[in-house]
């Protein structure tokens, strides 16, 4: 049977491990968690584990064995003498499979507040399944010291630290009980695609060139905006999406070129619906897997733009009344944004999305204005941003539905008529197809988790971030590629 055979075999059970030096695909049998050892006191169990720790203390040997779900001490006793020849070589990070007798420990060494405190596995055998070599840095301690190039060239190390496990892990709970909650109420998660088009998201887009029509380009999405109105187009009528993101900008604690957010999008909705459906979801969230946590006021207060930035100097402040508790989480909603504000050049730039709609009561002052117009920023989007501790977490609006508002948005932007044809042909083709009134939002989830965990940047919550200057020292991304694919693609790099 083929080794892929193997791996898919019915019979085969999860706990398979792979031998290499007898070449071969080997069941661990009966394999035990390490957080259930408890449960099998006074039987022989079996383990599959690294080591985490060694202290040889001559007569006996102890080994900490660490997996997934936790820790456990072991203890090599004298005359285990299979046992003891292997344990005396064995060293940190080691892969080892063990054979040994769950004891309770004497009342005297019981340590009550680690886990697995009150047992002791009594080794008998022990296989080394795989050796390690001295690993970069230490992983029984915070690593957040560590210098971040080589954490993040040895991010497989960094994981098995006990915060990252942690943090993916809680990460992986959100995910799932974000899901839950919106299929709950209705929404799909919809895929959209990553190769794409350039969408105005007012950041730099990665560009991605085609092999087929040389000289043409993909740009990886900034956002799934787009394709979410599209979707609404397409009757799908609610949406969500744990979507990656990808924006050419320079890396800071919050900000990375590649992120995930949790977007949505839903039709026949007003700003209030949005906002409320996310605000009891984010109180869902923290009360279910952070109930540590207090939520300074609920219902979150909103708060006008202009009176943020009069009482607080900044359009995401930090509301918090004790900002020294770790604890205390103080969202709130931004509302009521100028839809337009002036650029660098004296015209009018979008100050969050060109496809948000006004406010009801500034429909008609949008329709009439010109680009040349003074004023405009005091049209109100129907815009929204979810603020918390003072970082931006998410901002959404209603989107304007019907063409000739979206046409009117890109003229006072400065686009001109042929251009937006050009470029938005689709959207516009959309709108005038029967597209119902939609709006939605999205969070970035990365800084949600950061918030959550009490980590100081987004990189703490992912498991393979980019460095500050945009790379994987790991993988050694972006790199060079050769001469022949170059050629495919029709490019010459400049030296
Ligand atoms: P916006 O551009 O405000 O809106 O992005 C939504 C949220 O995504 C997070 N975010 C980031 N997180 C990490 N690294 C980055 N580089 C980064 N950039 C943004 C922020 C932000 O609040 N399509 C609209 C949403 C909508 O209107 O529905 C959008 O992308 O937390």
């Amino acid at each position: 049977m083929s080794l892929w055979g193997l791996f898919c075999s019915p019979n085969l059970q999860i706990n398979a491990t792979f031998d290499a030096k007898t070449n071969q695909i080997k069941k661990m049998k009966n394999r035990i968690y390490i957080k259930d050892l408890k449960a099998h006191t006074g039987s022989e169990v079996t383990i599959g584990a690294w080591i985490d720790v060694r202290r040889d203390q001559g007569k006996l040997i102890f080994l900490d064995f660490r997996d997934k779900t936790g820790r456990i001490q072991g203890v090599i006793l004298p005359g285990a003498d299979i046992a003891k020849a292997v344990g005396e070589t064995v060293r940190p990070e080691w892969v080892v499979e063990v054979k040994g007798k769950v004891n309770s420990r004497p009342e005297k060494n019981i340590q009550a507040e680690k886990q697995n405190g009150d047992i002791e596995l009594e080794i008998l055998e022990i296989k080394v399944l795989n050796e390690a070599e001295t690993p970069a840095f230490e992983l029984g301690k915070d690593t957040r010291e560590v210098n971040e190039d080589t954490r993040l060239k040895y991010r497989y190390l960094d994981l098995r630290t006990d915060r990252l496990q942690k943090n993916i892990r809680n990460r992986h709970k959100m995910a799932k009980l974000i899901r839950d909650i919106f299929d709950e109420n209705g929404y799909i998660e919809v895929e959209t695609p990553l190769l794409t088009k350039s969408t105005p998201e007012g950041a730099r887009d990665f560009l991605v060139p085609s092999r087929l029509e040389k000289g043409a380009f993909y740009a990886l999405p900034q956002s799934p905006q787009q394709y979410k109105q599209l979707l609404m187009a397409g009757g799908i009528e609610n949406y969500f999406q744990i979507a990656k993101c990808m924006r050419d900008e320079d890396s800071r604690g919050d900000r990375q070129p590649e992120f995930t957010q949790m977007d949505v999008e839903a039709s026949f909705v007003t700003e209030e619906d949005i906002m409320s459906l996310n605000e009891k979801i984010l109180i869902d969230i923290v009360t279910k897997l952070y109930p540590e946590k207090r939520i300074q006021e609920i219902p979150f207060p909103r708060i006008p733009y202009h009176e943020a930035m009069e009482k607080y100097g900044i359009d995401r402040p930090d509301i918090r009344t004790d900002k020294e508790d770790p604890n205390l989480l103080a969202f709130c909603w931004i509302i009521d944004f100028p839809f337009f504000e002036k650029d660098t050049k004296g015209g009018w730039t979008f100050t969050h999305n060109p496809f948000s709609a006004p406010k009801q009561e500034y429909m008609e002052q949008l329709m009439n204005a010109k680009r040349s117009d003074e004023g405009l920023e005091k049209i109100i989007a129907a815009q929204y941003d979810i603020v918390l501790n003072g970082s931006e977490i998410g901002g959404g609006s209603i989107r304007n539905h019907q063409a000739e508002a979206l046409f009117k948005v890109f003229e006072i932007l400065g686009y001109e008529k042929e251009k937006v044809e050009n470029d938005f042909y689709h959207m516009i083709k959309a709108l005038k197809s029967g597209t119902p009134p939609h709006g939605g939002i999205a969070w970035g989830l990365d800084r949600l988790l950061m918030l959550l965990e009490n980590e100081p940047n987004i990189r703490e919550v992912m498991a393979f971030p980019k460095t500050g200057e945009g790379r994987d020292p790991m993988m050694q991304a972006p790199s060079g590629v050769s001469a022949e694919q170059l050629k495919e693609l029709n490019l010459i790099v400049k030296q």
